[in-house]
């Protein structure tokens, strides 16, 4: 694996320079490869040296890394050892490093490739709370939802899989006046029968109407003022009525979810925070950091200065709290409950402000915590709609990426031979969504687009199925050819080396996503890496070689398709193995 070559250089390095070997680790990363060049393995950093004191600052960086390079020697690891500008390149043992790198791959199929490094030694694996998707109930499921749903998935994956304590949070958008008007017109427009059939979409239908008719109907209007102060007084009946609409949309969400294999340790939501809120407020009242607006709302000072020139609104004039408020009372909660060493919450960047203000002002309260609270913003999506028009719920989305995908494969021969063609299609078609929108940083917009993100060729989801299931097929079958032993020697050609060297990368890919929470870096390595199997593949047959040449292929095919795979879940994508 990529930590025996880096430990072996590192550790030639301290002898060279007398140094403890440790601190020439975050130097050294391997090169990303490209195309069919042929590339050193490792390179070394004279900045990153200089920067961390083990080099003087001062001085030529090119003269630096000659006269290190100068002092090392090659030796039965390291091949071969020169010095660039500013960096110097390692090349490692061509048999050793086939050796190492499938050595993981020999006996039951291996998950943890890259997972164990010794990069990750240095991070505080406590708890992690993650909060995602989020929806408010009886509103639209928007893109932003989905993106939400999707990239705190990934994030909490990729903690769990690096051996953080991860709760997975989703806090539903599951108070306020929405509620009073649900309440007041499910009476007139609403069905228990077609509540029971279809919950979202019927709660839906009945909040555009109430919406509609609450618009020119005061009484309509005082029904839902009436119906919401009746919640918030705990009145049994409007609040079992709630319940009702909260239960049944849990339900419901939860069946969709489980398509997307996401999951949730709590439903948490706004509702729990209400009596929290109104703390929060006598706690800031109680510092003396509430100020009335002229409007009458309770304010809290937010600028820098001190001249309230921006400020954080916690109570609306009449008394009642805002989401922001409901937000600091949950935070507090949160602490206290799961005494988490970080929480990340997952929204589109429009909340930015919402989330600056909120640690804001927990940091007034004193929650130094707070600090190690993350908002993870993303963009935009753009057109995204089905064939029957606008997304309204998940479910619309999701189906459609069924469909399209199974139409895609009903022109394809291996579909007739798959045990369950809708199922791999659904699995297939959310892997293209996910690529789609993984591929970019994660705060830019996008415009959505049906036909690329389901294109078989290209940097897609589909294509990192396709070379998945290609992969399981070629092992398939060659079952009994494979087996413990493989010969490294029979493994030398550019293009299996190429490969080799790319999965050196895996574990510093992995590294980078759990620094800056950005799936990009993983996904645009998973893309690569097929590229690569695919040019293997094509160079390199099994079929019609000889016993040992096809056992040391199969061994390096077994180990890319692997780390794809282990890579796929991590960014909440099931690997299909057919296709
Ligand atoms: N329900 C909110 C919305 O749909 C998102 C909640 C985000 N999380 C939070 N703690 N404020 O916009």
């Amino acid at each position: 694996m990529a930590c025996f070559f880096r430990r072996k250089i590192a550790a030639k390095l301290g002898r060279a320079l007398q140094q403890s070997e440790d601190v020439f680790i975050p130097a050294l990363s391997a090169v990303p490869v490209f195309r069919k060049q042929q590339s050193p393995d490792f390179k070394l950093s004279i900045n990153t040296l200089r920067s961390s004191g083990v080099l003087p600052s001062s001085g030529d960086t090119q003269e630096q890394s000659e006269e290190l390079a100068n002092r090392l020697k090659q030796d039965s690891v390291v091949e071969d050892i020169s010095a660039g500008n500013g960096v110097i390149h390692f090349k490692v043992n061509r048999k050793l490093l086939v050796e190492k790198m499938l050595e993981p791959f020999g006996k039951e199929d291996d998950h943890t490739f890259g997972l164990n490094s010794e990069l990750f030694k240095t991070l505080k694996k406590g708890t992690t709370l993650v909060e995602y998707s989020s929806p408010n109930i009886a509103k639209k499921f928007h893109a932003g939802h989905l993106r939400s749903t999707i990239i705190g998935n990934f994030i909490a994956n990729l903690k769990q899989s690096l051996g953080y304590n991860v709760i997975r949070m989703n806090y539903l958008g599951d108070w306020g006046m929405q509620f009073g008007l649900l309440g007041a017109g499910f009476g007139t427009f609403g069905c228990q029968e077609k509540l029971k059939q279809n919950p979202l979409q019927h709660l839906f239908e009945v909040y555009v109407q109430v919406n509609k008719e609450a618009a020119h109907n005061e009484d309509m209007m005082q029904a839902a003022r009436d119906f919401f102060r009746q919640l918030e007084q705990h009145e049994s009946e409007a609040v079992s009525l709630w319940q009702q609409f909260r239960e049944i949309t849990v339900d419901e969400y939860q069946r969709v979810y489980k398509r997307l294999n996401v999951h949730f340790d709590i439903y948490s939501g706004e509702s729990f925070h209400q009596h929290g809120a109104q703390e929060v407020v006598q706690q800031l009242q109680s510092r003396g950091l509430l100020k009335t607006s002229e409007t009458g709302a309770g304010v809290v000072d937010t600028s820098t200065d001190g001249d309230m020139s921006s400020v954080c609104a916690v109570q609306r004039a009449d008394g009642t709290t805002l989401y922001i408020t409901r937000d600091l009372a949950a935070a507090i909660d949160r602490k206290e409950k799961y005494n988490f060493d970080e929480m990340i919450y997952v929204t589109d960047k429009g909340q930015a402000n919402h989330f600056n203000q909120l640690f804001h002002v927990l940091r007034a309260l004193g929650h130094s915590w707070a600090d190690r609270c993350e908002h993870v913003p993303f963009g935009l999506v753009r057109g995204m709609s089905t064939r029957s028009g606008e997304v309204v719920f998940l479910e619309d989305v999701l189906n459609e990426a069924r469909n399209r995908m199974l139409h895609n494969m009903s022109q394809s021969k291996t579909t007739k031979e798959m045990d369950d063609p809708e199922d791999t299609a659904e699995k297939v078609g959310i892997s293209a969504l996910i690529v789609q929108d993984f591929k970019g940083p994660l705060h830019s917009d996008y415009k959505f687009d049906w036909d690329r993100m389901l294109q078989a060729q290209g940097d897609t989801g589909v294509f990192l199925q396709y070379t998945h299931a290609r992969l399981c097929s070629l092992i398939r079958r060659n079952e009994g050819v494979g087996g413990f032993i493989f010969d490294p020697s029979l493994l030398l050609e550019p293009t299996s080396i190429i490969v080799l060297q790319h999965l050196l990368r895996y574990d510093e890919v992995l590294y980078q996503s759990s620094q800056d929470l950005q799936p990009k870096h993983l996904v645009n390595f998973l893309l690569k890496l097929c590229h690569l199997v695919a040019s293997a593949h094509r160079e390199l047959p099994v079929k019609g070689s000889s016993q040992e040449v096809a056992q040391a292929r199969l061994r390096l095919f077994s180990g890319a398709g692997s780390v794809l795979a282990g890579g796929m879940r991590i960014l909440g994508i099931t690997p299909v193995d057919k296709m």
